[in-house]
C-alpha cells in the first residue's frame, strides 16, 4: 500500500550474485537470484521513495518505478553506487558481492590443451563495497546483509561493526527453503547496542516490507 513515508527521499538498494570474468564466456558467481533484493526495491517504491535498483544479472523483470542500473562485477557495482551515493537517505545492500575475482581477465576463451589436466585462476580481492561507502558517509542509513552457512549470529555481528552499520539483516543460507533463490526468507536483524531481533519465516515481499518499515524509524527527521 502506497503509504508514501519515503516520499522525497532516495534509497539505494542492491541485488543479485556479482559476476566476476574469468573470460568472454565464463564467470564466477553465486546463487543470488535476486529476488530478495528486488523485493526491497519495489517495498522501499511502494513508500513512496525515489529507488535506484543496482543489479547484477537476473532473470527478474525491473519492478515499476524503479531506476534500475544493470551492473556485473563488483567493481562495477561499487562504481555506480559511488556517484549516487551523496544524494541518498538510505542503502540497502542485498546483492551477494563476490569477495575475488580473477587477477585477469582473459580477452579470448581459455582454450585446453593436450598438456594441461589442471588449472589455476589467480583471485584478488574485490573491493569492500559498504565499507568504502561507509568512508564516505555524512547521513546515509546504512543496511547490508550477512549470508552465512555458520555461526550465523557472531558472524552477522562482526560484519554489523567491521561495515559500520545501522542495521545487519543475518541469513542463514544453509537452509533450501529459506535464502538464495528461495521465495521465502527468515533473518535476524542485528543493530548496534540491540538485542537482535528474530523474524518468523515469511514472503520475502513480506519481509522486504519489515526492512522498509525498520528503516523508515532509523531515517533522521522521522
Ligand atoms: O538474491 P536471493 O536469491 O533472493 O537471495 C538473497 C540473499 C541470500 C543473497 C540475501 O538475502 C543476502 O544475504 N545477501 C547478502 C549476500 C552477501 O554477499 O553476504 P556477505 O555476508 O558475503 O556480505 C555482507 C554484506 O557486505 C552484504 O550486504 C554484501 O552486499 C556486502 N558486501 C560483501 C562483499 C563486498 N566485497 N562488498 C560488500 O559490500
Amino acid at each position: 500500500q502506497q503509504t508514501g513515508r519515503l516520499r522525497h527521499r532516495h534509497v539505494l538498494v542492491t541485488a543479485g550474485g556479482t559476476r566476476e570474468r574469468i573470460d568472454p564466456v565464463r564467470f564466477i558467481s553465486n546463487d543470488s537470484s535476486g529476488k530478495m533484493g528486488y523485493a526491497i526495491a519495489t517495498a522501499a517504491a511502494n513508500e513512496g521513495a525515489d529507488v535506484t535498483l543496482v543489479s547484477s544479472t537476473t532473470t527478474l523483470s525491473a519492478p515499476a518505478g524503479v531506476e534500475i542500473v544493470h551492473v556485473a562485477g563488483a567493481k562495477e557495482m561499487l562504481n555506480q553506487m559511488q556517484h549516487r551515493f551523496a544524494q541518498q537517505d538510505a542503502v540497502i545492500m542485498a546483492a551477494a558481492v563476490a569477495d575475488f575475482r580473477p587477477v585477469e581477465e582473459a580477452t579470448q576463451k581459455i582454450k585446453k590443451t593436450a598438456d594441461n589436466d589442471t588449472m589455476t585462476i589467480k583471485l584478488t580481492k574485490n573491493p569492500d563495497i559498504l565499507k568504502t561507502l561507509a568512508t564516505q558517509k555524512t547521513k546515509q542509513v546504512m543496511v547490508g546483509f550477512a549470508a552465512e552457512t555458520e555461526h550465523l549470529l557472531a558472524n552477522a555481528q562482526q560484519k554489523l561493526t567491521d561495515k559500520k552499520l545501522d542495521m545487519l539483516v543475518a541469513n542463514d543460507v544453509s537452509r533450501k527453503d529459506i535464502g538464495f533463490n528461495a521465495d521465502n526468507n527468515q533473518v535476524i536483524i542485528l543493530r548496534p547496542n540491540q538485542e537482535p531481533e528474530k523474524l518468523p519465516i515469511m514472503t520475502k515481499s513480506e519481509l522486504a516490507a519489515e526492512l522498509v518499515d525498520r528503516v523508515v524509524t532509523l531515517l533522521p527527521g522521522k
